[in-house]
């Protein structure tokens, strides 16, 4: 295995101060709920996730660029056919619009099929005078406010797990099925969209991208035989919080020995829980899958290279992949001393950007938002950065849904706060609807083509 493993077992995170902790409402429960989780079938299979590592691997070394995106927080009212698949094609738009610009494979991997859980900044809400546990994501509570809703429930992970096993089937379907071939590129692209400026330009990219695959059709080349252009692999992540839930479905795989594991191809520790000596990076440190980690405006020196240490030992590229999220007004000052830092010590690691999480603030209505302006300023900043030391900006993480909301600010709908009350259905953080999130990657791709240019053109 490429992690050195020494003392770690599926369960040595129990020993650990656990950041985040759930008090569920019934021990005995909860046990007997993961002695049933972990007699389930996989989610994913040890076979997929190495390929992913070695994909995010090409990465890291500048040859592939990673597309991570999705909601906040699935929601178990909301797993329909159309809601995935409105998802899928703002991805599959996105990776259009950067690979068409910049000539770099686009690594897609959905925050979907397990994103349930949330950590809380607070742990209690308040509201009218009543003191109610915090909302956690329905794989733990019910973001209703009454004392029964948020009162943490065991058999939700059950609830979880069975949406996770349906929506990643239909991503499998949709993704392998003929929906994702690459000429039903202009099919993506919805009709809510279609009208925007965006919509139009994106419109025009699928015209020469079908032109391009008449070329290679009329030059005798087999379009149906080529398996890139008749699907896409398509990868699942989510945020490795509630460990009770990873651990049950975490499996020994046969042929490598290795743990994996098997919620998602890749996990994440989120800002609030990557203590050092935590449960959550003990958990992580022992499975083979590819890593995230958030590095936020707290992140020292010092406490990264240690964790890239813990997590990433042997220097594996693809293992890890460390996703900042400064907020506009903190990407220089703090991370130009981490970016430095790991260049200098020779890690492995693939840099992306969220510039969601750092840019959140309330609205006038009292709705948590975004401005698009902040949210470009922080990717903008991000590839500069990356351009002046010469370091690879290696992907975008960011929260989207495929259906029009209104919960970002600005962009290509260009959405005031009044706009916030029509169409508001995150139950967590607020997302880019799928005109805002193309509109983001027609900037990132002439961000990427900028890096390209400046540092030495692609050849074929
Ligand atoms: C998230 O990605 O939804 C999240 C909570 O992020 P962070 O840990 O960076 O705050
Ligand atoms: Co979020």
């Amino acid at each position: 295995m490429a992690q050195r493993n020494d003392d770690w077992t599926a369960t040595s995170w129990r020993t650990r101060p656990i950041a985040q902790g759930v008090t569920w409402s019934d021990e005995d429960h909860l046990a007997r709920v993961e002695s049933q989780l972990a007699t389930k079938p996989p989610l994913v299979f040890a076979g997929e996730v190495r390929r992913l590592l070695e994909q995010l691997g090409a990465a890291s070394e500048g040859k592939a660029f990673l597309l991570q995106a999705g909601d906040c927080a699935e929601s178990f009212h909301e797993g329909s056919a159309d809601a995935i698949r409105d998802k899928l094609k703002v991805i599959l738009q996105m990776a259009v619009a950067l690979t068409y610009a910049a000539g770099v494979p686009v690594i897609k991997v959905g925050r979907i099929a397990g994103q349930f859980a949330k950590p809380r900044s607070d742990a209690t809400e308040e509201r009218d005078g009543q003191t109610l546990e915090a909302f956690r994501g329905h794989i733990v509570n019910g973001d209703e406010f009454s004392a029964e809703s948020r009162r943490p429930d065991p058999e939700r992970l059950l609830g979880a797990y069975h949406q996770s096993v349906a929506t990643l089937n239909l991503l499998r379907a949709f993704t392998t099925g003929g929906f994702a071939a690459l000429s039903r590129v202009h099919v993506w692209n919805q009709e809510f969209v279609a009208n925007s400026l965006e919509g139009k330009r994106y419109s025009m990219v699928a015209d020469e991208i079908e032109r391009a695959l008449l070329f290679m059709k009329a030059c005798g080349i087999d379009l149906h035989d080529d398996s890139a252009l008749q699907g896409v692999d398509f990868y699942t992540s989510h945020e490795a919080l509630i460990l009770p839930y990873e651990q049950a479905l975490t499996r020994r795989d046969s042929l490598s020995g290795d743990f994996y594991d098997c919620s998602a191809h890749m996990l994440w520790v989120g800002d609030r829980t990557r203590q050092l000596d935590g449960a959550h990076v003990e958990f992580l440190r022992g499975v083979a899958n590819p890593i995230g980690l958030k590095v936020g405006p707290t992140m020292e020196v010092d406490e990264l290279r240690r964790l890239v240490e813990v997590l990433n030992p042997v220097n594996t590229p693809g293992r890890l992949t460390l996703i900042s999220r400064m907020g506009h007004e903190r990407v220089n000052d703090r991370l130009t001393p981490l970016v430095e830092a790991l260049r200098a010590d020779g890690a492995h690691v693939l840099w992306t950007c969220d510039p969601m999480h750092g840019n959140t603030f309330l609205a006038q209505g009292g709705q948590k938002t975004r401005h698009f302006d902040d949210i470009m300023s922080e990717t903008g900043q991000f590839f500069n950065l990356h351009q002046s030391l010469g370091t690879w900006p290696g992907g975008l993480h960011v929260e989207l849904t495929g259906d029009n909301v209104t919960e970002c600010l600005g962009g290509g709908s260009r959405l005031d706060e009044a706009d916030l009350t029509s169409n508001y259905t995150t139950i967590c953080d607020p997302r880019l609807n799928a005109t805002q999130s193309l509109d983001m990657a027609f900037h990132v791709a002439e961000y990427l083509q900028a890096y390209l240019a400046a540092n030495g053109t692609r050849s074929l």
